[in-house]
C-alpha cells in the first residue's frame, strides 16, 4: 500500500524547480497512504540549444542526447521530509541547475508502505532496471508472481538490489525492450508496457518512465486505483470537450497532465478527471493521451475512448485549515459532514438514495443482509445492525472481511452484502466482494471514495459524501456511514406501516444530528482534561451495549491506535464473565450509559463495578449525571439525547476527541501512527 503521482507539462515552460514542488507536494498528499520512504525521478538537464545558424540534424541521424540520458533519481527512508531535505541537500552538492527549464518534462514519485523489504532508500521507489536507470517504476499494490519473474530475469543476467516485489516491473520492461531491439527494431513505449502486464500477477497501479522515451509517461492498472487529471491551460471553459480525453489533449495546447493514487493529490491542480479502469494502458505522449485496453489474449491492445469526470471536492477539503492536525480538523467537521451526507437525501419524510432505488425490491425480498467491511468501517456497520434489523425485519448478520474468507463462510444468491469501506480500497473487503459476487449475492457498497474499486465493481451503493478523510484514524467516516446505514434501513422499511412512526422519529433525529454534534464537540476542552488524567495509564476499558457496543469498540480503536494505549471494548453484559477479574482503582473504565432501553441494565453494571472499587468514566445522557452517579465518585461525560439508535454518532464524539488528546499529550503522531496507513490493499 503506497501513494504514487506523476507530472507531466506539455507546452508550458516548467523550472526543475516548479516540477520538484509539484512531485514533492503531491507526496505529501498522498503521504497518509504510507510513510516509511519515498522517492522520486525528473530529468536531466536538455543539451544546449543548438547555436543559431546551425543545420537541422539529418533525418536518421542518431537521437538527441538526452534520449538516452539517465534521470535524476531521488529515494530517503521515513517521512516525506526526509526526501524534501535529502533532494535539496544533493541538488546543492552536485550543483543541479533549479533553473533549467522544460517545455515538457515528465517526473514521478512514490510513498511507500513497506511490504516487501525494509523502509531502506534501496527498497523506496522508483524501482530501477539496473545501471543507467532505463526504466523506472513507481507502484502500489504487490505482485504476487514475483519470485518466478526474479529467477527467470536473474538467469538471463539481471542482477536485482532491492527486496520488493516492484524490482521485477522494471527488469521485465527492459528485458522486453532489448529483446525487441536486437529482434525486430522498434518498439513503442506502450508496446512494452502491454508485454511486461502479460507476465504480471497480482494487483497494482504502475506508472513507468524511460529515457529510451523522453516526455513520455505510461501508467496501468489491475486492481488498485489510480486517476489521470487534465489541467488544460488555455481557452478551456467546461463542458462537452471535457467528455473526450482525446478531444480535450490531442489539440496541441499547453497542459498538465497528472497520474495519482488518489484525487486529493490533484484536485488543487485540476478537477477533471479520469478514474482509470482495470486492464487500461494510459500514454502520455506529445501532449495527448491514448488508453489502450490489454487483453491476455490478444498481442495488441485495442484502442479506447473514455470520458473525463469533473470533480466535485474543493481545495479545501484537503488542506488541515487553522487545525493542527487533519484527524482533529475531520473530528470537529463532522456536523459539516454529517450533513453533506444526508443532503438531497431526505425530502417531505421520505429518503431517496439514488443510488439504491432500483434494487430496493430486491433488497427487501432478501433472506438476510450480510454487512462486511474492516475496522471502523466493520465498528460503523455494527452500530448500525439492530436497526437496519428493526426496520426492515430482514435478518442481518456481520461479517469482518477477512474472516469471511478464511472460513469461506456462507454467501447465498438470496443475500444482500453490504460492503462498508471508507477508502473502497480495502484488500480484504474487495476480496470479500468478489466472493460474494461468485456467489450470487446483491452486492451493496457504502464508500467515502467516489471512482474507487468497492464503487465500481459493487452492483449499487451510497456514496457517504463525507469529504476527504485524510487522518489515518477514520473519524467522519465512522458517523457518515452509520447515518448512511440509517437511511439505508429507512428506504428499505418504507413500505412497512407498523415502523412508520419510528421512521418519522429516525428521520426527525437525522435532521437534529449535525446541531448535536456541534454541541457535543464543545466537550473538547474536558476531555483534553481527562486525556491529561490518562496520559500514565496502560490500559483502558470501554464498556458498552445494545446500540452502543460499536461505540465501545470504537472508542478502543482509536485510543489503541493513534494514542498507542492498550485498550479494548467490551460488552457491558460480559462483564462477569471474565473482564470483572482485571476491575481494580488504577485501572480507566469507560462506561457508556446513555438513555436507551439498556440503561437500567448499565446502572446496574456501575454500581457492580463500583463495588469492585472500579475506577469509572460514565458517559450519560444530558440530566442523568446523578441517575448515574448517586454517590458522586465517578467522572461523568453528559452528552446530547438524540434518538436512541442515532445515539452512537453522538457518543463516539467524545471518545474520538479523547483518543486525539491524548495522543498529542503522549507525543505520537496524530495523523501517521507508527506501522498504520490509511487505505489497506494488502491481505
Ligand atoms: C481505523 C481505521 C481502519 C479502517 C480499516 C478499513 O481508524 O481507519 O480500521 O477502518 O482499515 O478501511 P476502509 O474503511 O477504508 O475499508
Amino acid at each position: 500500500m503506497c501513494g504514487i503521482f506523476a507530472y507531466l507539462n506539455y507546452n508550458v515552460s516548467r523550472e526543475r524547480r516548479y516540477v520538484l514542488e509539484v512531485l514533492l507536494n503531491g507526496l505529501r498528499r498522498l503521504e497518509y497512504r504510507g510513510y516509511d520512504s519515498s522517492g522520486i525521478a525528473v530529468d536531466a538537464d536538455l543539451p544546449a540549444p543548438p547555436a543559431p545558424g546551425s543545420a537541422p540534424p539529418a533525418p536518421g541521424s542518431a537521437p538527441p542526447p538526452y534520449a538516452g540520458a539517465p534521470p535524476l533519481v531521488y529515494r530517503q527512508e521515513g517521512k516525506i521530509e526526509n526526501l524534501v531535505r535529502s533532494v535539496y541537500a544533493e541538488v546543492d552538492e552536485k550543483d543541479v541547475n533549479l533553473d533549467a527549464a522544460f517545455n515538457v518534462h515528465a517526473g514521478i514519485a512514490h510513498t511507500r508502505w513497506a511490504t516487501h523489504g525494509v523502509p531502506a532508500p534501496r527498497n523506496s521507489h522508483p524501482q530501477s532496471s539496473g545501471a543507467g536507470d532505463e526504466f523506472l517504476v513507481v507502484h502500489n499494490g504487490i505482485i504476487t508472481n514475483y519470485e518466478v519473474l526474479k529467477e527467470t530475469l536473474t538467469r538471463h543476467g539481471f542482477t536485482f538490489e532491492s527486496d520488493t516485489d516492484t524490482e521485477v516491473i522494471p527488469k521485465l520492461a527492459k528485458f522486453v525492450f532489448d529483446k525487441a531491439h536486437d529482434g525486430e527494431g522498434d518498439v513503442t513505449f506502450s508496446q512494452v508496457v502491454n508485454e511486461v502486464m502479460r507476465q504480471l500477477e497480482g494487483a497494482y497501479a504502475l506508472i513507468f518512465k524511460s529515457p529510451h522515451y523522453p516526455n513520455e509517461l505510461i501508467a496501468c492498472k489491475r486492481g488498485s486505483t489510480l486517476i489521470l487529471g487534465v489541467n488544460e491551460l488555455s481557452g478551456q471553459k467546461s463542458g462537452k470537450s471535457f467528455n473526450d480525453v482525446k478531444a480535450l489533449t490531442a489539440n496541441g495546447k499547453p497542459k498538465e497532465l497528472f497520474f495519482s493514487s488518489d484525487l486529493c493529490a490533484i484536485v488543487e491542480h485540476t478537477k477533471n478527471y479520469l478514474a482509470i479502469e482495470d486492464n487500461e494502458i494510459v500514454h502520455i505522449k506529445d501532449g495527448s493521451v491514448s488508453i489502450l485496453k490489454f487483453d491476455h489474449d490478444k498481442e495488441k491492445p485495442a484502442s479506447v475512448q473514455r470520458a473525463l469526470s469533473v470533480l466535485e471536492m474543493e481545495v479545501e477539503q484537503i488542506k488541515k485549515g487553522n487545525y493542527d492536525h487533519f484527524m482533529q480538523k475531520e473530528i470537529h467537521e463532522q456536523p459539516h459532514s454529517l450533513t453533506t451526507t444526508m443532503r438531497g437525501r431526505l425530502k417531505d419524510g421520505a429518503v431517496l438514495l439514488g443510488g439504491l432505488k432500483e434494487h430496493l425490491k430486491t433488497i427487501r425480498r432478501s433472506r438476510r443482509v450480510v454487512f462486511i467491511g474492516c475496522g471502523t468501517s466493520y465498528n460503523a456497520a455494527l452500530a448500525a445492525r439492530t436497526f437496519v434489523e428493526e426496520l426492515t425485519g430482514i435478518p442481518v448478520t456481520m461479517e469482518v472481511a477477512s474472516d469471511l474468507l478464511d472460513r469461506q463462510g456462507p454467501i447465498y444468491r438470496e443475500d444482500t452484502a453490504v460492503f462498508v469501506s471508507q477508502s473502497g480500497e480495502t484488500a480484504d473487503t474487495l476480496l470479500a466482494l468478489d466472493y460474494a459476487l461468485e456467489n450470487g449475492a446483491l452486492c451493496v457498497g457504502i464508500t467515502n471514495t467516489v471512482g474507487s474499486t468497492l464503487s465500481r465493481r459493487t452492483h449499487c451503493g451510497i456514496h457517504i459524501n463525507a469529504g476527504c478523510e485524510i487522518g489515518v484514524a477514520s473519524t467522519k467516516a465512522y458517523t457518515s456511514q452509520i447515518v448512511v446505514m440509517a437511511m439505508m434501513a429507512l428506504a428499505i422499511g418504507s413500505d412497512q406501516i407498523s415502523t412508520q412512526a419510528r421512521r418519522e422519529a429516525i428521520i426527525s433525529g437525522l435532521f437534529s444530528l449535525p446541531s448535536n454534534a456541534s454541541q457535543v464537540l464543545k466537550l473538547d476542552s474536558e476531555m483534553k482534561e481527562l486525556a491529561s488524567s490518562l496520559i500514565d495509564s496502560e490500559s483502558l476499558l470501554v464498556f458498552g451495549r445494545g446500540y452502543n457496543y460499536a461505540t465501545a469498540l470504537e472508542g478502543a480503536l482509536k485510543v489503541k491506535e493513534v494514542a498507542l494505549m492498550h485498550s479494548e471494548g467490551m460488552f457491558a453484559g460480559e462483564m462477569k464473565h471474565g473482564p470483572l477479574a482485571l476491575v481494580d482503582e488504577n485501572l480507566p473504565i469507560i462506561v457508556i450509559a446513555t438513555r436507551d432501553a439498556c440503561f437500567s441494565k448499565q446502572q446496574s453494571v456501575i454500581q457492580q463495578l463500583l463495588s469492585r472499587k472500579g475506577r469509572l468514566i460514565i458517559m450519560c445522557s444530558k440530566g442523568d449525571a446523578s441517575a448515574v452517579n448517586p454517590r458522586g465518585s465517578c467522572r461523568v461525560i453528559e452528552v446530547p439525547k438524540v434518538a436512541d439508535c442515532l445515539q452512537p454518532v453522538i457518543n463516539i464524539i467524545p471518545l474520538q476527541l479523547l483518543a486525539y488528546h491524548l495522543t498529542v499529550l503522549r507525543g505520537f503522531d496524530v495523523d501517521q501512527p507508527r506501522n498504520l496507513a490509511k487505505s489497506v490493499t494488502t491481505q
